[in-house]
């Protein structure tokens, strides 16, 4: 039998006070990724405590680093000579530690890493990412489910992304800072979490210009140097508090993050009904009369995060009107939408749309989180349910939401973490 952990709320309570969001996980993996690039000891600050980066430390450690984590800080102690093989059983555990892919072939030449399979959310390419190393010189193949790649010394290339993928334009860019001569990565994602990336990769030494922008220009250098670095806000989770305030009518100031990064997820839920107030710091969302059904589309940044799709639905669902959601990035995105049915929800959906007709009120009820940010959205939307809501396979929400429970109750809600639960039927 196994034990498993819930989340239990009870529905009917506006979130209202404050909330200070933590350094963001798709920021900080794959700067402990970038840590490899450096012999010596790179310290990160703002690191939140969550079971992916657990997971990543225990990567690097198999890698042959030393790797402390204190609180918000991580230290990752990187050797002269690095193990090339990255952990089977870790790395399918973790897509974001195929970003490691491309500082050990920098640093070592070889390397070999289980592919990681697809998962909740859709089937994940990583063609991109091989095609890219192709272009500088890598050989690639694969074999009994690792990608080995060699390369005695990387090239520059130009390489354009057919799509501006996160994983791709990170791995690229690892690879590139330090092969020989100009690698110019067109079409590149500019999520602030690769500006993230290329700042801490300069002040380790690295010539890049344009983060941020769709042509990123990367001159190689021989070597790059250990820093310490501050992690920045995890705008996703900032997002999830913006709509939980929204969607329960509330009064909500979040905190650690800068609001330019939310600019399109704010101005929906303007357009919702709803007041936001912002400072370089934070911003505040209040919410008075039933929210009205607004259009999402989501898109690669600075379009409308596809990881806020199940908390655009959550406000969809309890809005007045009906509303249009189109998901664009992940073909799996709408596999929660079964749960919130069982809350009420009334959403239909046909390809990468979804038309949810929205309800004054959801109805409380078991569910299963699929995801990180569907167990996330279920949760906040069975804030907007009669009764309770109670959310099983909580480890999906341990993945992104340090104390999650913790800040829902700090906010006025009535919420539990209920652990131990065993499955009679599940032997
Ligand atoms: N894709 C390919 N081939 C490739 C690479 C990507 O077909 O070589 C496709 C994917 O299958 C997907 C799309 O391109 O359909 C976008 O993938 P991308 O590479 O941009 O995403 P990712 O790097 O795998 C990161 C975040 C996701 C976030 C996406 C989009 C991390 C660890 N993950 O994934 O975050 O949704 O970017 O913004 O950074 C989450 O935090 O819950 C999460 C899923």
């Amino acid at each position: 039998m196994c034990s498993v952990d819930l989340i239990r709320v009870v529905g009917g309570t506006p979130l209202a006070g404050e909330v200070t969001v933590v350094g963001a996980k798709n920021s900080a993996l794959k700067l402990m990724a970038a840590a490899l690039l450096a012999p010596g000891t790179t310290v990160l600050a703002n690191v939140p405590q969550i079971t992916d980066i657990t997971i990543m430390a225990e990567v690097l450690r198999r890698i042959g680093c030393a790797v402390e984590q204190a609180g918000d800080r991580v230290e990752i102690s990187v050797p002269e000579k690095l193990d090339g093989e990255a952990d089977y059983d870790l790395v399918r555990r973790l897509r974001a530690s195929i970003c490691v892919l491309g500082p050990l072939i920098a640093r070592c030449g070889q390397v070999k890493v289980a592919r990681p399979g697809g998962d909740e959310i859709g089937s994940r390419g990583l063609d991109m990412h091989i095609d890219g190393l192709q272009r500088m010189g890598a050989e690639v193949t694969g074999a009994h489910g690792f990608v080995i790649a060699t390369a005695p010394r990387l090239h520059g290339a130009t390489i354009w992304l057919d799509f501006p993928s996160v994983g791709a334009t990170e791995n690229l860019l690892m690879a590139a800072v330090l092969a020989d001569g100009t690698t110019e990565i067109d079409n590149a994602a500019r999520e602030p979490e690769i500006i993230d990336l290329c700042e801490m990769l300069t002040e380790m030494g690295a010539a890049i210009i344009g983060a941020g922008t769709s042509r990123i220009v990367v001159h190689g250098v021989r070597a790059l140097h250990p820093v310490t670095h501050r992690v920045i806000g995890d705008r996703i989770v900032a997002g999830t508090w913006a709509f939980a305030a929204a969607m329960t009518r509330g009064d909500v100031t979040v905190r650690g993050i800068d609001p330019g990064f939310l600019e399109i997820a704010l101005d929906k839920i303007i357009c919702a009904g709803g007041a936001i107030e912002q400072d370089r710091d934070g911003f505040r969302v209040s919410m008075t009369d039933r929210p009205c059904g607004v259009d999402v589309v989501t898109l690669p940044y600075p379009g409308f995060a596809t990881d806020l799709l199940p908390m655009a639905v959550g406000l969809a669902s309890v809005s007045d009107g009906s509303c249009l959601i189109t998901e664009n990035i992940f073909d799996g995105r709408f596999m929660f939408i079964q749960e919130m049915a069982r809350l009420g929800a009334d959403i239909r959906t046909d390809g990468h749309h979804a038309v949810v007709r929205g309800k004054d009120r959801l109805s409380g009820a078991p569910v299963t989180a699929t995801d990180i940010r569907a167990g996330a959205g279920l949760v906040i939307a069975g804030l907007c349910a009669e009764g309770v809501t109670e959310v099983a396979q909580v480890h999906h929400i341990d993945r992104g939401y340090p104390d999650f429970v913790s800040d829902l109750r700090s906010l006025g809600v009535p919420a539990e973490r209920v652990s131990g639960a065993a499955d009679p039927l599940d032997m």
